[in-house]
């Protein structure tokens, strides 16, 4: 019970990385708030978890509107009054060579990937600071960046940027609540491949494209190039953001943590 009683809200919690970040954290005693942009499946995700015996609450979120933070700020404080941790995991892919690359695409990447996160913080750092902050381990949010937030990759710019902005991001408002006081501690997450719904749609396209034989040729191609020689799980990284959430990370801010297998080491 390593997180016990701790309320955290997962956004992009109902598949993939979110998903599995939220039953590891369940599992250890916490109450998940999981918020999503498919808000049926969301719902589903959450029914399961309860039929499992956790404390599990879907919410309907748009990371990348204001007023769907605003709406989900005031359920949280009547639902749960307080959190203990926020993990910003929701986050769309893009594979696009810059001179190809639409404005629109560019836009959207960012404003899920990164203003999403700034949004988050924003509307979500009351209620940290109130419940979680009270504990002498503080209140604790986890961004979810990628290892393509500390080194480049071809036609990936900007999920790159996004990613690279989320690091910084995490940094610079780590060092502005700890010189307030506020008691709420700030970290990255890099994971490196990891098999999901997000990287199955890149593999396929590539493989549809012609640039690939098939999907799984790419997966062996990233499992090749990964030094521990496979492709990472969702559990991987839920492993990581357990620690990161609970008190025994407690001296950490402003730190990133990579679960790559040794992708970024060389
Ligand atoms: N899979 C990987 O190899 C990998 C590697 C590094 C980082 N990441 C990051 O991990 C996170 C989770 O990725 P995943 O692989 O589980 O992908 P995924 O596509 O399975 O999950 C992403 C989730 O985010 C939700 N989402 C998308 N847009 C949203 C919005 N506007 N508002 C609310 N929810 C929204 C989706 O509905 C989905 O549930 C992402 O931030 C991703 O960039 C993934």
């Amino acid at each position: 019970m390593r997180v016990h009683d701790k309320k955290v809200l997962i956004t992009g919690g109902r598949r993939g990385i979110g998903l599995s970040i939220a039953t590891r954290l369940a599992a250890e005693g916490a109450v998940v708030l999981l918020a999503d942009i498919e808000k049926e499946a969301c719902e589903a995700a959450a029914a399961d978890l309860v039929a499992k015996g956790f404390d599990a609450r879907p919410y309907a979120l748009d990371v990348s509107s204001e007023e769907s933070w605003q709406r989900l700020a005031e359920s949280i404080a009547q639902d749960v009054d307080g959190l203990d941790g926020l993990v910003n995991n929701a986050g769309v892919e893009l594979t696009s060579r810059v001179t190809e690359t639409d404005l629109d695409d560019w836009q959207k990447v960012l404003d899920v990937n990164l203003t999403g996160l700034f949004l988050g913080t924003k509307h979500m750092a009351p209620l940290l600071q109130a419940t979680g902050g009270s504990g002498s381990a503080g209140a604790s949010v986890v961004n979810i960046s990628s290892i393509l937030g500390l080194v480049g990759f071809a036609e990936a710019s900007a999920y790159a940027a996004s990613k690279g902005g989320v690091r910084l991001f995490t940094k610079s408002v780590a060092m502005e609540f700890a010189q307030a006081g506020k008691n709420i501690r700030v970290n990255s997450v890099h994971p490196g491949f990891v098999r999901t719904r997000m990287t199955e749609t890149g593999a396929e396209r590539l493989a549809a494209g012609g640039m690939a034989e098939d999907a799984e040729s790419v997966f062996r191609q990233l499992q090749q190039i990964t030094p521990l020689g496979r492709i990472g799980t969702p559990l991987d990284i839920a492993n990581g953001v357990l620690f990161l959430i609970s008190d025994e990370s407690a001296f950490m801010t402003g730190a990133e943590l990579v679960i790559d297998g040794g992708y970024t080491a060389r």
